[in-house]
This record gives structure tokens, sequence and C-alpha cells, in this order.
């Protein structure tokens, strides 16, 4: 927040950038004085309709907005169809496998590609509004997946593949799938990671509404259920290359895609088509500053919602050829990522604080080996950006040339907030900047008043409807309502983050201000690890903090408290053993990276665990809070380690 550099945008990028300050400006002030005038703009000239739309905003059931209601359109459409005149040769896809193969999807081919799955699907008897859940590697499959959901009218809940089986089984119950479509294993970083076996178990555990698995082989194959188990390669390749979109009503659901709140249990954000496509369409072509012959990288895993918006729906919607990898940035090496560039022209390339702050480590000399003259601009999300960090992507990735994304926003939002617009913004390491034309946010107090003295943290909050926001959780309308307007009322949407403003009105976020982790870009709930936890036989009660890392933003730190004696415990290996426990309940992203044994735990006199506390001691903090109420103030040295 003491960051004082700012960095204007390069002339030669604004003179040819989609929006120059003049341009933005105009769309601000469009937004300012008729809000829903400008999105129903928007959504006439980005989307193609199949019928047009009657009302832009339907409010009358806030906070359960509706956008765009009456119109007809397939999302599927909009990403494939509207593009195979004008550039069907056009490269959609390229797709660089773990080991470095490469496969080149045109619009055309991928078109066909989508057609033939979604044309499986039906013959598999799913259509409009089942649920259908995918648990594939990252790859031109999974988007096609996703792809031919949205033709006919499935809803599409991707798992991540690093999530468990007992994770899987939890989304797969909670969405009610009909089908789950998977892969034998995926190849990650020269290891084999089994994601049908991981399957097998979730289904072997409950999932009684899944009837058929379908299986892509990527591998050398898995046991298969002789009534259950599909192999794609012998479904799909067979089926016709043309059919017919099913036409859905804006607000039809697009997909669910399971995050972590405040309790122990993940919510299923609910998507809708129309809006949430709008978003993702146009985002790209202010905060990208997409043109036809980009070459966009978005390094996001499928299962994200980052994997949504910028690799399988916004990309496409525009026309544009991205890359997709399938591995992950240190294999076979620290340069794979810088090569990769190189060998591909990519132009645009958006990834992770994590990732960034981990290459930057290894050191200058291996991006300096690759000529990364092709990339014209950069972009992060995920989590606050370290201004060392964010200067090292500057000067060492963009080569001082390429303008820096920051862009702020959540599984929730659907697609970018608050972002610069790099022909016309200035960024300063480490904020997100403004907000977008037509997205209304505000930095408030307890009391819901807008905080205006400079430099004051305070709830970010978005004081207007916006297309592509959430229409509700799966299955838990009330917990929508109650998580995201329960406290300032149906207007105003409570984001969860703490944000605070600068002298020029730029925006800097905090972090979490409710019981949800940042681990690597991932959000984390405490409560998910605690029960966890909790689940093993040996533990009595656990308290889960972030504690800052160097790498990813926060680690976990859990505070146990065992059944039995706590020196033998720890004798035993417990503390080790309760890590690998936890990475098998949820997945590897959850593991613990230290837990403490220890007799007890801090409560206030009512009994409710003193966190604050927990997380100074965590950070090594001296700690100011009163331990007075502690019934055992000797757990205090227990707690430090
Ligand atoms: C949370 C949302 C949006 C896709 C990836 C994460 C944090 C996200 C930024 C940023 C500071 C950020 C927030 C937010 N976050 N982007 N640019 N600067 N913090 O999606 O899993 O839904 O997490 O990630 O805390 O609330 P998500």
């Amino acid at each position: 927040m003491h960051e004082t550099r700012s960095f204007a945008p390069p002339p030669a990028f604004a003179a040819a950038a989609n929006l120059n300050a003049a341009k933005l400006e105009q769309l601000h002030a469009h937004a300012a004085c008729d809000h829903e005038g400008f999105w129903a703009d928007q959504a006439r000239t980005q989307l193609s309709w199949r019928q047009r739309f009657e009302q832009t905003l339907d409010s009358s059931l806030a906070p359960r907005y509706r956008w765009f209601t009456g119109g007809l359109l397939n999302a599927s459409y909009n990403c494939l169809d509207r593009h195979l005149a004008a550039r069907g040769d056009k490269t959609a896809i390229v797709f660089e496998a773990d080991d470095g193969a490469i496969t080149r999807y045109s619009y055309a081919a991928l078109h066909a590609e989508v057609c033939r799955l979604a044309n499986a699907l039906r013959g598999l008897g799913i259509g409009k509004s089942d649920r259908v859940v995918l648990y594939l590697p990252m790859g031109a499959q999974a988007v096609i997946a996703m792809q031919a959901c949205a033709r006919i009218g499935a809803i599409h809940s991707a798992v991540f593949g690093g999530f468990s089986a007992e994770s899987l089984k939890d989304r797969i119950e909670d969405a009610g799938a009909r089908l789950v479509i998977t892969a034998d294993a995926a190849p990650r970083g020269g290891k084999r990671v089994d994601l049908k076996t991981a399957v097998d178990k979730a289904l072997a555990g409950g999932c009684a509404s899944v009837e058929r698995v379908l299986v892509y082989r990527r591998m050398d194959g898995c046991a298969m259920q002789p009534q259950r188990d599909l192999w794609w390669q012998d479904r799909v390749p067979t089926q016709c290359a043309e059919c017919e979109p099913e036409w859905v009503e804006s607000n039809h659901p697009l997909f669910l895609l399971y995050t972590s709140g405040s309790t122990g249990k993940p919510k299923g954000v609910q998507h809708s088509t129309a809006g949430y496509l709008l978003g993702a369409t146009v985002t790209m072509q202010w905060v990208f500053d997409l043109k036809q012959s980009d070459v966009f990288w978005c390094t996001a895993d499928i299962g994200w919602i980052t994997g949504h918006s910028y690799v399988a729906y916004g990309p496409l919607s525009n026309g544009v050829t991205q890359l997709i990898f399938e591995g992950i940035p240190t294999y076979p090496d620290g340069e794979r990522f810088w090569r990769m560039i190189a060998a591909h022209q990519v132009s645009v390339f958006y990834t992770a604080p994590t990732a960034i702050r981990a290459l930057m480590r290894l050191g200058d000399h291996l991006p300096a080996r690759h000529d990364l003259s092709s990339l014209r601009l950069l972009g992060t999300v995920g989590e606050p950006i370290n201004p060392e960090a964010w200067m090292w992507y500057h000067r060492v990735i963009g080569g001082g040339r390429c303008p820096i994304v920051d862009t702020w926003w959540q599984t929730e939002t659907g697609s970018m907030m608050i972002a610069p617009v790099p022909g016309a913004v200035a960024t300063k390491p480490g904020s997100c900047t403004r907000p977008l034309p037509g997205i209304c946010v505000d930095i408030v107090d307890e009391d819901g008043k807008p905080v205006t003295q400079i430099g004051r943290g305070g709830f970010l909050v978005i004081t207007r409807p916006w297309p592509s926001m959430l229409s509700t959780i799966w299955g838990n309308d009330e917990r929508y309502a109650e998580t995201y307007f329960g406290r300032f009322g149906d207007q105003v949407y409570v984001a969860g983050d703490g944000a605070q403003r600068d002298e020029d009105g730029y925006i800097w976020i905090l972090g979490r201000i409710d019981d949800v982790l940042n681990v690597s870009g991932h959000r984390l709930g405490t409560m998910e690890v605690e029960s966890a936890l909790a689940a093993h036989p040996r533990v009595a009660e656990a308290a889960v903090v972030g504690r800052p890392h160097d790498i990813k933003g926060e680690a976990i730190l859990a505070f146990v408290v065992v059944r039995g004696e706590r020196a033998d415990a720890i004798a035993e290996g417990l503390p080790r053993e309760l890590c690998v426990w936890v990475a098998e309940q949820l997945g590897a992203i959850a593991r613990p990276d230290e837990v403490r044994l220890v007799d007890g735990l801090p409560k206030t006199r009512s009994g409710k665990i003193m966190r604050r506390l927990l997380r100074s001691i965590g950070a090594g903090e001296t700690v100011t809070q009163d331990t007075s109420t502690l019934e055992n103030p000797a757990i205090l040295e227990q707690l430090r380690g």
C-alpha cells in the first residue's frame, strides 16, 4: 500500500488499443447514466441470439436477478457456429501435452468434435437441465465436453482433477449428476494421475444418480465396469458432425462450479447462459485488448472459474486462437512456460501470482534464454500480487513493454470486475485499479456506509447487479441470499474481501475477511479442513488458519487437540499422518504445511476459538490480543510450536 510507482499505458499500445482513455470514458459514462441500457447494448451487439430478449433486467425477485429475460440463445453456437463462415479454418486451440506433443484444432474441427460428443450425450439420454460432472485432465477434451453440454442444454459441473474421490463424491451427489465424464488417467509433470480410480471410489461410496461414466482414453487404460462405463473413443468418433443446438432461455443454467465458503460444505455456484457469456466475452476485449491476431494463453485449469471464463468460453466466443497446456510450469524444467510462449508466439499471457513467484525464484537466466518478444500484454488473477513479483513479471517477462492487468473477480462474479483497461488506465504494482464499465463497486464499513477516508479498509461490495453474476447456489437459494446479500440488503453483493482506496481512487484488495483461505490462488474453507481433520479417529478438535507463505501466498497451519496423550501422538508421527489424511480427504491442495499438536485451543469465555490469536501466532507476530480468558495460559507455548 506504500507502493507509489505508476505505469502509464505505453503510447504505442494505447494507440492500437481497443479502448483508449476517451472510449473507456464513454463506456463508463453510458453505464453510469443508463446501467441497463448499457448492458442491453452490449448483449445485443456481442452475442448472437436466436430470439431477442424482452426485458434487460428483472429485479422483481431480488436478490435473484434475471438478465435478458425471454431471450433464446446457445452458448456453444456463440463460441463455434458463428465463426464458421468467417474463420472456420482458423486455429481455435493449440494443445500442448505434458510430453510436448502438439495438437491443433481449427474452429471447424472443434465444432465437429463438439457436435459428435453432443450427439453421443443425447444418445445416452442426456438432455436439457441434466447435470454432467466433468473430472478431466486439462486439455481440448475438457473444453469439448463443456461445449457439448452447453450445446444440448445440459449443465456441466467441472471438478478439478486434484480433488480427492471424497470431494468428487460430495459434488456429484449435491449436483445429482446423471453422467460423469472422465479419463483413465492424466500425465502431469511426467507422473500419472489416476482419475478413473477416483471416480470408481466416489461412485462406490454413493452417487446413486449416476447412470453412466464416459471415459476418455488419455493414457494406457483403466478398469471398466461393463454396465456403467463407456469409452469415449468407442462412442464419439462415429457420431454425426452436425448437431442442432438446444436453444435455451438466457437464464438457463450453463454450469455449476463448486467453491469453498465459510461453512464445511462447498457451494455449487450456478451461472446463467446469456449474462455469463456476455461477461466472459466483453471482458476479454476490454481487459485483454483482444485482437483477431492474438495468441492467447490462460494457464488456469478447467476445474476453476478462470478455466471456464478465459479458456472454455471467452476465447472461443471471441474467435481467437488459444494455447491450452496439460502440464505444470516446472516440467521438464523451469523454462517450460517461457519456451512455450516463444514456440507458440503467445501475445497475451494470463497466470497466477503464485506461479510468477515460483518461477521468479528460479532466476532471471531461465526466461532470458527465450525470445519473449511476441508478448504484448500480461495478466494475473487469483490473489493479491506482491509488488516484487509484479515488477519481476513486468521487467523480466514483459521486457518493460507489456502492460500488466491485475484482475480481481471471483467464481461468483463470473468475469472480471475490477481490472485496468490497459490502453487507458495507468497501473500500479499490487492494485487491480478500477471497476470495469457497468460494474459498480464500493467499499463500506460495518454499517454499510461508504468508506470515504483514503487508505481505510472496509468490505468490498458490488452495488448493482451485473450480467455475469451467479444466479444462485444450486439447491440452496437461501444460502445464496444469506451469503451474498444478507449483510447490507438485496442491492448490495458482499464479496467477502476487504479492500481500500488510495488517493487516485485505485482499489487495493486486502484479502478475505471470512474464514476462507487462499492457497496458491485456490479458495479453501478453514471449516472444510477442520471437518476433514475431525473425521480422523485420533483428533478431538482442530482449528485451521492461514499463515503467510512466500510462494503459495497463504499456507495451512492446523492446531490439533488429540485423543489420548499428546507426547505419544508426537512420537508416533501423527502430525505427518494428519497432513496425508487431509490430502486424501480433500485433495492435495488442502494438505496442511504444518500440524501442531496442542493440549487445548485458545477460546473466548463464550467458547469461540480465538482465530485471530492463532493467526498472529502462525505469522510469528507478537501476541497483542487479550489472553487473560485462556483457561490454560501454558498452551500459548505449545501453540507457538
Ligand atoms: C477470491 C476469489 C477469479 C478467479 C480465481 C479465484 C481473490 C482473485 C484477485 C486479485 C486480489 C484476488 C479474492 C477473491 N482474488 N483475484 N486480482 N487480487 N485478490 O477465484 O476461487 O472464486 O476466489 O480470490 O480474495 O475473493 P475464486
